[in-house]
Protein backbone atom coordinates (compact mmCIF):
# COMPACT_ATOMS: atom_id res chain seq x y z
CA UNK A 1 0.00 0.00 0.00
CA UNK A 2 1.14 3.23 -0.63
CA UNK A 3 2.12 5.97 2.30
CA UNK A 4 0.44 9.20 2.76
CA UNK A 5 2.51 11.36 5.56
CA UNK A 6 -0.17 13.38 7.24
CA UNK A 7 1.05 17.11 7.62
CA UNK A 8 -0.61 18.32 10.88
CA UNK A 9 -1.39 22.30 11.11
CA UNK A 10 -3.60 22.66 14.01
CA UNK A 11 -1.10 24.04 15.98
CA UNK A 12 -0.61 26.68 13.06
CA UNK A 13 -2.93 27.47 10.31
CA UNK A 14 -5.48 26.06 13.00
CA UNK A 15 -4.12 27.98 15.73
CA UNK A 16 -4.21 31.31 13.22
CA UNK A 17 -7.91 31.06 12.99
CA UNK A 18 -10.12 33.87 14.60
CA UNK A 19 -10.45 33.77 18.20
CA UNK A 20 -8.19 31.18 18.87
CA UNK A 21 -5.49 31.73 21.25
CA UNK A 22 -3.21 28.77 23.16
CA UNK A 23 -0.26 29.27 25.36
CA UNK A 24 2.26 27.04 25.53
CA UNK A 25 1.53 24.57 27.93
CA UNK A 26 -1.93 23.92 25.89
CA UNK A 27 0.48 23.76 22.49
CA UNK A 28 2.52 21.37 24.03
CA UNK A 29 -0.60 19.15 25.29
CA UNK A 30 -1.83 18.89 21.62
CA UNK A 31 1.47 18.18 20.13
CA UNK A 32 1.49 15.52 22.62
CA UNK A 33 -1.70 14.03 21.48
CA UNK A 34 -0.86 14.77 17.24
CA UNK A 35 2.35 12.54 17.83
CA UNK A 36 0.01 9.41 19.50
CA UNK A 37 -1.99 10.12 16.46
CA UNK A 38 1.22 8.92 14.48
CA UNK A 39 1.22 12.10 12.19
CA UNK A 40 4.34 12.24 10.36
CA UNK A 41 4.62 16.21 10.50
CA UNK A 42 3.28 18.37 13.23
CA UNK A 43 3.83 22.30 12.43
CA UNK A 44 4.29 23.79 16.07
CA UNK A 45 3.71 27.33 15.12
CA UNK A 46 5.33 30.49 13.63
CA UNK A 47 8.53 31.29 15.60
CA UNK A 48 9.30 34.27 13.83
CA UNK A 49 5.48 35.58 14.66
CA UNK A 50 5.85 36.50 18.32
CA UNK A 51 7.63 35.02 21.39
CA UNK A 52 5.19 33.28 22.54
CA UNK A 53 4.61 31.35 18.79
CA UNK A 54 8.87 30.88 19.45
CA UNK A 55 8.58 29.50 22.90
CA UNK A 56 6.38 27.11 21.91
CA UNK A 57 7.88 25.40 19.14
CA UNK A 58 11.30 25.47 20.94
CA UNK A 59 9.11 23.80 23.74
CA UNK A 60 7.41 20.86 21.23
CA UNK A 61 10.59 20.20 19.06
CA UNK A 62 12.65 19.90 22.12
CA UNK A 63 10.33 17.11 23.44
CA UNK A 64 8.50 15.32 20.38
CA UNK A 65 10.69 12.31 19.17
CA UNK A 66 7.88 10.66 17.25
CA UNK A 67 6.94 13.03 14.45
CA UNK A 68 9.13 15.74 12.77
CA UNK A 69 8.71 18.96 13.88
CA UNK A 70 8.36 22.07 11.50
CA UNK A 71 7.69 25.76 11.77
CA UNK A 72 6.73 28.59 9.20
CA UNK A 73 9.12 31.21 8.00
CA UNK A 74 8.85 33.99 5.33
CA UNK A 75 11.34 33.61 2.82
CA UNK A 76 13.32 35.99 4.93
CA UNK A 77 16.72 35.33 6.75
CA UNK A 78 15.83 36.64 9.62
CA UNK A 79 12.29 34.38 9.74
CA UNK A 80 15.09 31.55 9.30
CA UNK A 81 16.98 32.37 11.57
CA UNK A 82 14.73 32.42 14.52
CA UNK A 83 13.24 29.80 13.35
CA UNK A 84 16.51 27.61 13.50
CA UNK A 85 16.97 28.51 17.00
CA UNK A 86 13.33 27.22 17.67
CA UNK A 87 13.78 24.26 15.87
CA UNK A 88 17.32 22.67 16.17
CA UNK A 89 16.56 20.89 18.82
CA UNK A 90 14.37 18.65 17.11
CA UNK A 91 15.12 14.87 15.89
CA UNK A 92 14.90 15.99 12.53
CA UNK A 93 14.84 19.69 11.82
CA UNK A 94 12.65 20.84 9.49
CA UNK A 95 11.21 24.47 8.18
CA UNK A 96 8.54 25.48 6.04
CA UNK A 97 9.55 28.57 3.96
CA UNK A 98 6.35 29.58 1.85
CA UNK A 99 6.53 32.84 -1.00
CA UNK A 100 3.20 33.67 -3.04
CA UNK A 101 3.38 32.89 -6.66
CA UNK A 102 0.15 34.12 -7.94
CA UNK A 103 0.03 37.11 -10.16
CA UNK A 104 -2.13 39.08 -7.64
CA UNK A 105 -0.28 38.02 -4.94
CA UNK A 106 3.00 38.82 -6.36
CA UNK A 107 1.97 42.62 -7.72
CA UNK A 108 -0.36 43.33 -4.51
CA UNK A 109 0.70 41.70 -1.67
CA UNK A 110 4.68 41.25 -2.41
CA UNK A 111 4.83 44.29 -5.24
CA UNK A 112 7.32 42.13 -6.59
CA UNK A 113 7.89 40.46 -10.32
CA UNK A 114 7.95 36.85 -11.22
CA UNK A 115 11.57 36.57 -11.96
CA UNK A 116 12.56 38.70 -8.35
CA UNK A 117 10.40 36.02 -6.51
CA UNK A 118 12.06 32.96 -7.65
CA UNK A 119 15.27 34.65 -7.08
CA UNK A 120 14.04 35.36 -3.35
CA UNK A 121 12.75 32.12 -3.46
CA UNK A 122 15.65 30.64 -4.21
CA UNK A 123 17.58 32.46 -1.75
CA UNK A 124 15.82 31.75 0.86
CA UNK A 125 15.63 28.01 0.62
CA UNK A 126 19.58 28.30 0.20
CA UNK A 127 19.64 29.86 3.29
CA UNK A 128 17.15 27.57 4.93
CA UNK A 129 19.59 24.43 3.54
CA UNK A 130 22.55 25.57 5.55
CA UNK A 131 20.90 25.17 8.94
CA UNK A 132 18.15 22.02 8.13
CA UNK A 133 18.20 18.67 6.19
CA UNK A 134 14.66 19.05 5.50
CA UNK A 135 13.09 22.12 3.74
CA UNK A 136 9.51 22.40 2.95
CA UNK A 137 8.70 25.25 0.16
CA UNK A 138 5.79 26.61 -0.39
CA UNK A 139 4.26 28.21 -3.51
CA UNK A 140 1.41 30.39 -1.27
CA UNK A 141 -1.37 30.61 -3.74
CA UNK A 142 -0.28 28.12 -5.84
CA UNK A 143 -3.17 27.24 -7.04
CA UNK A 144 -4.45 30.67 -8.47
CA UNK A 145 -0.71 30.88 -9.92
CA UNK A 146 0.16 30.46 -13.96
CA UNK A 147 0.95 26.56 -14.30
CA UNK A 148 4.47 26.89 -16.12
CA UNK A 149 5.63 29.64 -13.69
CA UNK A 150 4.89 27.05 -11.08
CA UNK A 151 7.44 24.67 -12.85
CA UNK A 152 9.77 27.39 -13.31
CA UNK A 153 10.02 27.92 -9.54
CA UNK A 154 9.86 24.47 -8.03
CA UNK A 155 12.60 23.69 -10.74
CA UNK A 156 14.65 26.06 -9.33
CA UNK A 157 14.00 25.48 -5.31
CA UNK A 158 14.30 22.07 -5.66
CA UNK A 159 17.77 22.83 -7.57
CA UNK A 160 18.41 24.88 -4.07
CA UNK A 161 17.84 21.87 -1.89
CA UNK A 162 14.12 21.85 -1.29
CA UNK A 163 12.88 18.20 -0.07
CA UNK A 164 9.48 18.65 0.12
CA UNK A 165 7.44 21.46 -2.34
CA UNK A 166 3.81 22.32 -1.16
CA UNK A 167 1.21 23.18 -3.59
CA UNK A 168 -1.57 25.07 -1.57
CA UNK A 169 -5.06 26.49 -2.45
CA UNK A 170 -4.77 29.10 0.14
CA UNK A 171 -8.30 30.71 -1.02
CA UNK A 172 -10.05 27.39 -1.52
CA UNK A 173 -11.00 27.61 -5.01
CA UNK A 174 -9.97 24.16 -6.66
CA UNK A 175 -12.61 21.26 -7.49
CA UNK A 176 -10.66 17.95 -6.94
CA UNK A 177 -10.84 17.60 -10.53
CA UNK A 178 -8.74 20.96 -11.49
CA UNK A 179 -6.69 19.98 -8.25
CA UNK A 180 -5.94 16.74 -8.89
CA UNK A 181 -4.76 17.54 -12.48
CA UNK A 182 -2.24 20.35 -11.41
CA UNK A 183 -0.38 17.12 -9.51
CA UNK A 184 -0.45 15.51 -12.64
CA UNK A 185 1.09 18.19 -14.33
CA UNK A 186 3.66 19.14 -11.67
CA UNK A 187 4.53 15.32 -11.77
CA UNK A 188 4.85 15.25 -15.32
CA UNK A 189 6.89 18.56 -15.87
CA UNK A 190 8.63 19.10 -12.58
CA UNK A 191 12.62 18.43 -12.65
CA UNK A 192 13.61 16.25 -10.00
CA UNK A 193 10.23 15.64 -8.89
CA UNK A 194 10.78 11.74 -7.61
CA UNK A 195 13.21 13.60 -5.03
CA UNK A 196 11.17 15.41 -3.46
CA UNK A 197 7.68 14.89 -1.33
CA UNK A 198 5.26 16.92 -3.35
CA UNK A 199 2.23 17.75 -0.80
CA UNK A 200 -1.41 18.63 -0.70
CA UNK A 201 -2.88 22.22 1.56
CA UNK A 202 -6.25 22.91 1.10
CA UNK A 203 -8.70 25.54 2.22
CA UNK A 204 -12.46 24.40 3.05
CA UNK A 205 -14.11 27.80 1.70
CA UNK A 206 -16.21 25.80 -0.74
CA UNK A 207 -16.60 23.16 1.06
CA UNK A 208 -14.22 20.78 -0.89
CA UNK A 209 -10.50 21.11 1.07
CA UNK A 210 -10.76 16.65 1.83
CA UNK A 211 -12.33 15.96 -1.75
CA UNK A 212 -9.81 18.47 -3.09
CA UNK A 213 -6.79 16.73 -1.04
CA UNK A 214 -7.89 13.39 -1.59
CA UNK A 215 -7.73 13.95 -5.49
CA UNK A 216 -3.89 15.62 -4.87
CA UNK A 217 -2.78 12.04 -3.07
CA UNK A 218 -4.66 9.79 -5.89
CA UNK A 219 -2.20 12.29 -8.64
CA UNK A 220 0.68 11.78 -7.02
CA UNK A 221 0.61 13.87 -3.76
CA UNK A 222 2.73 12.20 -1.12
CA UNK A 223 1.49 14.29 1.86
CA UNK A 224 -1.11 15.60 2.78
CA UNK A 225 -1.89 19.06 5.21
CA UNK A 226 -4.42 19.05 7.24
CA UNK A 227 -5.53 19.73 11.08
CA UNK A 228 -7.77 18.25 13.97
CA UNK A 229 -11.45 19.22 13.65
CA UNK A 230 -10.75 20.95 10.00
CA UNK A 231 -10.01 24.33 12.11
CA UNK A 232 -8.12 27.23 10.13
CA UNK A 233 -8.23 30.35 8.68
CA UNK A 234 -11.52 31.11 7.24
CA UNK A 235 -13.69 27.92 6.28
CA UNK A 236 -10.89 26.21 7.83
CA UNK A 237 -8.16 23.51 6.06
CA UNK A 238 -9.35 20.09 5.65
CA UNK A 239 -9.78 17.83 8.86
CA UNK A 240 -7.32 14.91 9.32
CA UNK A 241 -9.94 12.87 10.83
CA UNK A 242 -11.92 12.71 7.75
CA UNK A 243 -9.04 12.07 5.50
CA UNK A 244 -7.26 9.50 8.06
CA UNK A 245 -10.83 7.74 8.12
CA UNK A 246 -11.91 7.49 4.61
CA UNK A 247 -8.36 6.49 3.50
CA UNK A 248 -9.05 3.11 5.63
CA UNK A 249 -12.65 2.92 5.61
CA UNK A 250 -12.12 2.69 1.86
CA UNK A 251 -8.57 1.24 1.45
CA UNK A 252 -9.88 -1.26 -1.34
CA UNK A 253 -10.27 1.94 -3.50
CA UNK A 254 -7.43 3.98 -2.73
CA UNK A 255 -4.79 1.37 -1.47
CA UNK A 256 -2.78 3.82 0.89
CA UNK A 257 -2.20 4.29 4.44
CA UNK A 258 -2.02 7.53 6.01
CA UNK A 259 -0.10 5.39 9.71
CA UNK A 260 -2.23 7.46 12.12
CA UNK A 261 -3.67 5.85 15.14
CA UNK A 262 -7.32 5.72 13.86
CA UNK A 263 -7.69 5.19 18.05
CA UNK A 264 -6.56 8.49 19.07
CA UNK A 265 -8.71 10.48 16.89
CA UNK A 266 -11.79 11.04 19.57
CA UNK A 267 -9.33 12.16 21.99
CA UNK A 268 -7.40 14.84 19.86
CA UNK A 269 -10.61 15.68 18.47
CA UNK A 270 -12.10 16.84 22.10
CA UNK A 271 -8.86 18.32 23.44
CA UNK A 272 -8.53 20.84 19.92
CA UNK A 273 -12.01 21.93 20.60
CA UNK A 274 -11.78 21.86 24.40
CA UNK A 275 -9.10 23.97 24.44
CA UNK A 276 -9.50 26.09 21.27
CA UNK A 277 -13.01 26.62 22.65
CA UNK A 278 -14.27 25.95 19.06
CA UNK A 279 -17.35 24.15 18.67
CA UNK A 280 -17.25 20.59 16.57
CA UNK A 281 -20.84 20.58 14.75
CA UNK A 282 -23.09 18.04 15.67
CA UNK A 283 -23.20 16.72 12.28
CA UNK A 284 -19.75 16.88 11.69
CA UNK A 285 -18.17 13.54 10.13
CA UNK A 286 -16.57 11.26 12.06
CA UNK A 287 -15.83 13.64 15.24
CA UNK A 288 -19.58 15.10 15.57
CA UNK A 289 -21.73 13.77 17.99
CA UNK A 290 -24.17 12.71 15.76
CA UNK A 291 -21.70 11.38 13.89
CA UNK A 292 -23.14 7.74 15.16
CA UNK A 293 -26.67 8.54 16.64
CA UNK A 294 -29.46 7.01 14.63
CA UNK A 295 -32.20 8.46 14.70
CA UNK A 296 -35.31 7.09 12.58
CA UNK A 297 -37.19 4.02 13.29
CA UNK A 298 -36.30 2.62 10.43
CA UNK A 299 -32.81 3.18 10.61
CA UNK A 300 -32.80 1.95 14.36
CA UNK A 301 -34.98 -0.94 13.46
CA UNK A 302 -31.85 -1.79 10.76
CA UNK A 303 -29.15 -1.36 13.37
CA UNK A 304 -30.64 -3.63 15.84
CA UNK A 305 -30.72 -6.41 13.07
CA UNK A 306 -27.58 -5.93 11.43
CA UNK A 307 -25.08 -2.78 12.49
CA UNK A 308 -23.69 -3.12 8.92
CA UNK A 309 -27.09 -1.80 7.91
CA UNK A 310 -26.44 1.70 8.54
CA UNK A 311 -22.94 1.84 9.80
CA UNK A 312 -19.84 2.02 8.14
CA UNK A 313 -17.76 3.47 10.54
CA UNK A 314 -17.93 2.43 13.86
CA UNK A 315 -17.13 4.60 17.20
CA UNK A 316 -14.21 2.48 18.09
CA UNK A 317 -12.60 3.00 15.41
CA UNK A 318 -11.88 6.53 16.38
CA UNK A 319 -11.80 5.66 19.92
CA UNK A 320 -15.11 6.17 21.47
CA UNK A 321 -15.07 4.00 24.37
CA UNK A 322 -18.07 3.56 25.95
CA UNK A 323 -16.40 1.46 29.37
CA UNK A 324 -18.82 1.51 31.68
CA UNK A 325 -17.45 3.36 34.89
CA UNK A 326 -16.65 1.64 37.69
CA UNK A 327 -15.25 5.06 39.85
CA UNK A 328 -17.36 6.73 41.91
CA UNK A 329 -17.38 8.37 45.57
CA UNK A 330 -15.51 5.52 47.16
CA UNK A 331 -12.75 4.59 44.44
CA UNK A 332 -9.29 4.79 45.64
CA UNK A 333 -6.47 6.50 44.39
CA UNK A 334 -5.56 3.28 42.87
CA UNK A 335 -8.17 3.08 40.12
CA UNK A 336 -8.31 6.67 39.63
CA UNK A 337 -4.50 6.34 38.62
CA UNK A 338 -5.48 3.54 36.59
CA UNK A 339 -7.98 5.12 34.78
CA UNK A 340 -5.95 8.17 33.82
CA UNK A 341 -3.69 5.88 32.54
CA UNK A 342 -5.95 3.70 30.50
CA UNK A 343 -6.86 7.34 29.33
CA UNK A 344 -3.19 8.31 27.67
CA UNK A 345 -2.91 10.56 30.41
CA UNK A 346 0.47 10.96 31.96
CA UNK A 347 0.46 12.95 34.93
CA UNK A 348 3.34 13.50 37.59
CA UNK A 349 2.22 11.89 41.02
CA UNK A 350 1.38 15.22 42.43
CA UNK A 351 -1.31 16.10 39.84
CA UNK A 352 -3.14 13.06 40.02
CA UNK A 353 -2.92 13.88 43.58
CA UNK A 354 -4.77 17.14 42.94
CA UNK A 355 -7.09 15.25 40.50
CA UNK A 356 -8.33 13.49 42.84
CA UNK A 357 -9.09 15.43 45.61
CA UNK A 358 -10.98 17.24 42.34
CA UNK A 359 -12.39 13.99 41.87
CA UNK A 360 -13.66 13.44 45.26
CA UNK A 361 -15.24 17.06 45.56
CA UNK A 362 -16.94 16.38 42.06
CA UNK A 363 -18.52 12.93 43.09
CA UNK A 364 -19.58 14.38 46.45
CA UNK A 365 -21.69 16.77 43.99
CA UNK A 366 -22.72 14.75 41.04
CA UNK A 367 -24.16 11.11 40.94
CA UNK A 368 -22.30 9.46 38.15
CA UNK A 369 -19.27 10.47 36.93
CA UNK A 370 -18.45 10.52 33.13
CA UNK A 371 -15.42 9.72 30.77
CA UNK A 372 -16.18 13.38 29.80
CA UNK A 373 -15.63 14.62 33.70
CA UNK A 374 -12.22 12.77 34.13
CA UNK A 375 -11.17 14.21 30.48
CA UNK A 376 -11.48 17.35 31.97
CA UNK A 377 -10.14 16.99 34.99
CA UNK A 378 -6.99 15.11 33.92
CA UNK A 379 -6.49 17.94 31.13
CA UNK A 380 -6.85 20.53 33.86
CA UNK A 381 -3.79 18.83 35.11
CA UNK A 382 -1.90 18.63 32.51
CA UNK A 383 -2.49 22.34 32.16
CA UNK A 384 0.00 23.25 35.07
CA UNK A 385 -0.46 27.38 35.78
CA UNK A 386 2.42 29.84 34.58
CA UNK A 387 4.86 31.60 36.98
CA UNK A 388 3.30 34.50 35.72
CA UNK A 389 0.89 36.61 38.34
CA UNK A 390 -2.20 36.46 37.55
CA UNK A 391 -5.73 36.98 38.59
CA UNK A 392 -7.74 34.40 40.65
CA UNK A 393 -11.05 33.62 41.31
CA UNK A 394 -12.32 33.17 44.89
CA UNK A 395 -16.17 33.45 45.31
CA UNK A 396 -18.91 34.59 43.22
CA UNK A 397 -22.39 35.37 44.33
CA UNK A 398 -25.26 36.40 42.41
CA UNK A 399 -28.77 37.42 43.67
CA UNK A 400 -30.69 37.38 41.00
CA UNK A 401 -34.57 37.72 40.92
CA UNK A 402 -37.69 38.17 37.86
CA UNK A 403 -37.76 41.00 39.49
CA UNK A 404 -35.09 42.26 40.91
CA UNK A 405 -31.99 44.09 39.41
CA UNK A 406 -29.47 41.44 39.75
CA UNK A 407 -26.25 42.12 41.06
CA UNK A 408 -22.91 40.31 41.48
CA UNK A 409 -20.16 40.06 43.97
CA UNK A 410 -16.62 39.25 43.02
CA UNK A 411 -13.60 38.47 45.04
CA UNK A 412 -10.58 38.09 43.31
CA UNK A 413 -6.37 37.94 44.04
CA UNK A 414 -5.12 40.58 42.07
CA UNK A 415 -1.63 40.09 40.12
CA UNK A 416 0.23 42.39 42.52
CA UNK A 417 -1.03 39.95 45.20
CA UNK A 418 -4.06 41.83 46.93
CA UNK A 419 -7.22 40.43 47.47
CA UNK A 420 -10.44 42.71 45.91
CA UNK A 421 -13.92 42.39 46.73
CA UNK A 422 -16.66 44.07 44.01
CA UNK A 423 -20.02 44.14 43.92
CA UNK A 424 -22.23 45.83 40.99
CA UNK A 425 -25.71 45.52 38.88
CA UNK A 426 -26.15 44.33 35.15
CA UNK A 427 -29.16 43.36 33.04
CA UNK A 428 -29.04 39.41 33.79
CA UNK A 429 -26.39 37.26 35.97
CA UNK A 430 -23.79 37.20 33.18
CA UNK A 431 -23.76 41.05 32.73
CA UNK A 432 -23.42 41.43 35.99
CA UNK A 433 -20.62 39.06 36.94
CA UNK A 434 -18.81 40.52 33.94
CA UNK A 435 -19.28 43.70 35.07
CA UNK A 436 -17.78 42.94 37.82
CA UNK A 437 -14.89 41.65 37.17
CA UNK A 438 -14.34 44.71 35.04
CA UNK A 439 -14.38 46.56 38.05
CA UNK A 440 -12.10 43.89 39.53
CA UNK A 441 -9.27 44.34 36.61
CA UNK A 442 -9.81 47.95 36.28
CA UNK A 443 -9.83 48.04 32.53
CA UNK A 444 -12.11 48.11 29.62
CA UNK A 445 -13.77 44.93 28.60
CA UNK A 446 -15.29 44.39 25.03
CA UNK A 447 -17.42 40.73 24.94
CA UNK A 448 -17.66 39.74 21.53
CA UNK A 449 -18.54 36.16 22.65
CA UNK A 450 -19.84 33.73 25.05
CA UNK A 451 -21.19 30.38 24.95
CA UNK A 452 -22.41 27.95 27.72
CA UNK A 453 -22.30 24.09 26.63
CA UNK A 454 -22.48 20.83 28.97
CA UNK A 455 -19.84 18.43 29.08
CA UNK A 456 -22.11 15.23 29.15
CA UNK A 457 -25.67 14.29 29.80
CA UNK A 458 -27.57 14.86 32.94
CA UNK A 459 -28.93 17.55 34.92
CA UNK A 460 -25.44 17.69 37.07
CA UNK A 461 -23.39 17.87 34.14
CA UNK A 462 -20.44 20.08 34.45
CA UNK A 463 -20.59 23.45 32.69
CA UNK A 464 -18.21 24.72 30.21
CA UNK A 465 -18.01 28.40 29.51
CA UNK A 466 -15.96 29.95 26.28
CA UNK A 467 -15.80 34.15 26.65
CA UNK A 468 -14.42 35.77 23.43
CA UNK A 469 -13.33 39.66 24.52
CA UNK A 470 -11.63 42.19 23.40
CA UNK A 471 -9.31 43.99 26.06
CA UNK A 472 -6.06 46.61 25.47
CA UNK A 473 -6.70 45.98 21.35
CA UNK A 474 -6.29 42.43 21.97
CA UNK A 475 -8.89 39.69 21.14
CA UNK A 476 -8.74 36.54 23.26
CA UNK A 477 -10.95 33.80 24.20
CA UNK A 478 -11.11 32.42 27.72
CA UNK A 479 -12.49 29.10 28.69
CA UNK A 480 -13.40 27.14 32.13
CA UNK A 481 -15.04 24.80 33.62
CA UNK A 482 -17.10 24.31 36.48
CA UNK A 483 -20.34 22.54 37.98
CA UNK A 484 -21.67 26.08 37.76
CA UNK A 485 -22.27 27.59 34.23
CA UNK A 486 -22.25 31.26 36.64
CA UNK A 487 -18.71 29.81 38.05
CA UNK A 488 -17.72 28.51 34.92
CA UNK A 489 -18.25 32.17 33.02
CA UNK A 490 -16.27 33.87 35.78
CA UNK A 491 -13.56 32.14 35.42
CA UNK A 492 -13.46 31.76 32.33
CA UNK A 493 -13.83 35.36 31.41
CA UNK A 494 -10.42 35.71 34.09
CA UNK A 495 -8.85 33.17 31.81
CA UNK A 496 -9.14 35.17 28.87
CA UNK A 497 -7.53 38.53 30.43
CA UNK A 498 -4.67 35.81 32.52
CA UNK A 499 -4.03 35.11 28.73
CA UNK A 500 -3.15 38.24 27.95
CA UNK A 501 -0.72 38.52 31.19
CA UNK A 502 1.54 35.73 30.39
CA UNK A 503 2.00 36.91 26.70
CA UNK A 504 2.65 40.29 28.31
CA UNK A 505 5.40 38.68 30.76
CA UNK A 506 6.85 36.91 27.45
CA UNK A 507 7.04 39.69 25.57
CA UNK A 508 8.83 41.46 28.51
CA UNK A 509 11.18 39.17 29.23
CA UNK A 510 11.93 38.86 25.26
CA UNK A 511 13.01 42.84 25.36
CA UNK A 512 15.25 42.13 27.72
CA UNK A 513 17.17 39.60 26.80
O1 LIG B 1 -2.75 28.42 2.86
C1 LIG B 1 -1.55 28.62 2.65
O2 LIG B 1 -1.11 28.94 1.55
C2 LIG B 1 -0.65 28.49 3.78
C3 LIG B 1 0.80 28.57 3.47
C4 LIG B 1 1.55 29.38 4.45
C5 LIG B 1 1.35 27.21 3.30
O3 LIG B 1 -1.06 28.24 4.89
ZN1 LIG C 1 -3.16 27.51 4.80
Amino acid sequence: MRKIDLFDTTLRDGEQSAGINLNTVEKLEIARQLEKLGVAVIEAGFPASSPGDFEAVQRIANTVKNSTVTGLARAMKNDIDISWEALRGGEQPHIHVFLATSPIHMEYKLKKSPDEVVDIAVDAVKYAKQYFPLVQWSAEDAFRSDKEYLVRIINKVIEAGATTINVPDTVGYATPAEYGALFKYLKENVRGVEKVKLSAHCHDDLGMAVANSIAAVENGADQVECTINGIGERAGNAALEEIAVAMHIRKDFYNMETGINLKEIKKASQLVSRLTGVVIQPNKAVVGKNAFAHESGIHQDGMLKNRETYEIITPELIGETDIPLALGKHSGRAAFKDRAMTMGFELTDQQLNEAFDDFKKLADRKKEITEDDLFVLFTGQQLADTDTPIYELHNVQVQYGTNNIPTATVTATVPSGETVTVATTGAGSVESIFNALELAIKGEVLILDYRVTSIGKGRDALGEAVVNLRHNGLELTGRDVAQDVLEASAKAYLNAINRQLVREQLRKEELMK
